[in-house]
């Protein structure tokens, strides 16, 4: 993974060992009492905030902090929130490589105009577009979703393998589009190849089955030998594909879904196919559908019927959050959906641990947030109502689409700081969070979108995530957070400001992620990891800092404006302590590589 950071292109505004923002110069060992200038004014005393909530253990005042007389304050604000990783605090866990994942689904121009487009002037010789596959590489993606989604609960597999001519032609329930399986399990094998991700797999437990799911198996990871591995041999895959993560069904419990179920049914059905699968093989790691979200009628009866019940065979429950800002009851409240996260996962996990000891287990079934992002959600669902009413006029007066432009959302500035928040939320419980998926990756509620015959460019949600993936190695910490409160409608008062930290011991070196959810007013936040291990010796020196803010919270790129928000060096302010500060202003997110 290392190497992986290294060899990207360096697009996101990285400047080496030494560029990008600011750098703390080596004197800064983090025990000087004064605040070094280094580039940037001033590091202003730290005023005591009043006590907030927030995570881990309070420290001292900033005793000896002593602003450098050649240090003018210019634009930044008193200290009004710190960030504080004190020796006493323990990692929450490992940073899992899976948490960087990503979802391709069968809808839209996700897979056809997205990752497989043959006519256009970048196709390999596979069909698959370079650009976009320069662009996945880039964003770090770790493990990919695959093939949906609604999509995969009344699709067959076995009509996407075998030569492209034979494939028959389908009509896909859940999108209202046509299906023409040009691609199918081989060809995204051979795509994940070259993207360098891991696959995840969803059986089809909507129109199909146990029977379908254990044929499938057989097929993808089969030795050779048996009659569906063979088959997988003679499309020219000899070696089995090594699948290990698979989701059993999407969804389940949704009404819109082929074939969903009552959460007795689909316990039910869970728990048998999954005790199969493992029969055929025994390290898979398997996903149960949880519930669509956490506002659903049946979220926590699901959870707790479904969990209790397949307990012995299942490994992960799935989590779904979708958030966008008109969804929200005001902008404020839409910056702080991490806050719905927070309770999603705590719920989930309990009726987790419940399910664990109804069974006398000793295992915890981990939470697989298998989908969540940014998806303005109204917008499909009036698409969805256009095409009812275009059907209801009678038979045949239903459009069957190839590839239209379904869920394409444009991102804001504003949605980029949600999911920077919500990728903080994921970090600070990755001891319960063993998996995430951003849904999707390209087209389709992406952080890549891709022209028919045309450039391919990043979303503003593209940098949160790739800062993440590219970066965040180790063990993460969740710091202690002392911060200014914003009031909300949902949550009550909530802290403006959320961060994480991860810790490389290898590499001794980290990230901070840091968010600003406030809609009104910056924060000038100062940030003290001298609880790292080696800090106090060593000092922590800044080798980079990127942030995310625009005036205009709903500035977008686009196509004809691909690079209108881009990251930026902010200021960051070495302090003598080794500590450092920045200001961030309202709705904005940051990241700051650190090493000792
Ligand atoms: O990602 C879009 C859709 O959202 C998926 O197909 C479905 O699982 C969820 O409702």
């Amino acid at each position: 993974m290392d190497e992986a950071t290294t060899n990207v292109p360096q697009t996101i505004g990285d400047g080496g060992e030494n560029g990008g923002a600011h750098v703390v110069g080596e004197r800064e060992t983090g025990r000087g009492p004064a605040c070094e200038p280094v580039h940037e004014p001033t590091c202003e005393p730290t005023r005591e905030p009043e006590h907030r909530t927030g995570h881990g253990t309070a420290r001292g005042g900033d005793a000896g902090f002593v602003p450098s007389p050649a240090d003018t304050p210019v634009a930044s604000a008193p200290e009004d929130g710190r960030i504080v990783l004190s020796p006493a605090d323990a990692p929450v866990a490992d940073v899992p490589a899976r948490m960087f994942g990503s979802f391709v689904e069968h809808v839209g121009r996700c897979v056809y105009g997205g990752i497989y487009e043959p006519d256009h002037p970048e196709a390999d010789e596979d069909g698959f577009r370079r650009d976009v596959l320069d662009l996945v590489r880039e964003l770090g993606v770790t493990c990919v979703r695959y093939p949906g989604g609604n999509f995969v609960s009344n699709y067959d597999w076995k009509d996407g393998i075998g030569p492209r001519e034979n494939r028959p032609v389908r009509r896909d329930l859940a999108w209202h589009q046509t299906e023409t399986n040009e691609m199918g399990i081989d060809d995204f094998h051979r795509w994940s190849r070259k993207a360098g991700t891991e696959i995840m797999l969803a059986v089809n437990m909507g129109t199909r089955g146990m029977a379908d799911a254990l044929e499938e198996l057989e097929y993808v990871n089969g030795a050779p030998g048996t009659a569906w591995a063979d088959r997988r041999v003679a499309n020219g895959i000899p070696e089995p594909m090594g699948v290990s993560m698979w989701c059993i069904g999407n969804e389940m419990d949704g009404p819109w879904q082929v074939g969903h179920m009552s959460p007795e049914e689909y316990a039910d059905a869970v728990e048998k196919t999954a005790h199969a699968m493992k029969l055929a093989e025994s390290g898979l790691e398997l996903v149960a559908c949880g519930s669509s979200s956490a506002h659903m009628p049946t979220f926590v009866r699901w959870e707790r019927t479904v969990l209790t019940r397949a307990y012995e065979h299942i490994d992960f429950v799935s989590c779904h959050a979708y958030y966008y800002e008109r969804g929200a009851r005001s902008m404020q409240d839409y910056l702080a959906s991490s806050e719905d996260m927070i309770r999603f996962i705590a719920t989930v996990a309990a009726c987790a641990d419940d399910a664990r000891e109804a069974n006398h287990g000793d295992k915890d079934i981990a939470l697989s947030f298998d989908e969540w992002g940014v998806w303005y959600s109204d917008v499909w669902n009036r698409q969805e109502a256009q095409w009812k009413a275009a059907a209801s006029q009678g038979l045949h007066c239903e459009p069957w689409p190839k590839a239209p432009h379904l869920l394409e959302d444009i991102y804001t500035v504003a949605d980029a700081v949600v999911e920077g928040s919500l990728m903080i939320t994921l970090l600070k419980h990755c001891d319960r969070v063993r998996s995430a998926s951003r849904a999707q990756l390209v087209n389709v509620i992406a952080p890549i979108m891709a022209q028919e015959g045309g450039p391919a460019w990043r979303q503003t949600t593209f940098y949160p995530f790739a800062e993440a993936a590219r970066h965040a190695r180790g063990v993460a910490y969740a710091p202690y957070v002392e911060s200014p409160r914003v009031r909300t409608e949902a949550f009550g008062e909530v802290d403006a400001l959320d961060a994480v930290v991860t810790w490389d011991e290898k590499s001794r070196s980290g990230l901070l992620l840091c968010v600003n959810r406030d809609v009104a007013q910056a924060h000038a936040v100062r940030v003290d990891l001298s609880g790292l291990p080696g800090a106090l010796d060593e000092g922590v020196r800044v080798r980079r800092a990127v942030m995310l803010h625009d005036e205009d919270p709903h500035r977008r790129n686009t196509a004809e404006r691909p690079m209108e928000v881009t990251p930026f060096e902010p200021s960051v302010r070495a302090c003598g302590d080794g500590s450092f500060a920045c200001d961030m202003p309202a709705v904005s997110w940051m990241a700051v590589e650190f090493a000792l």
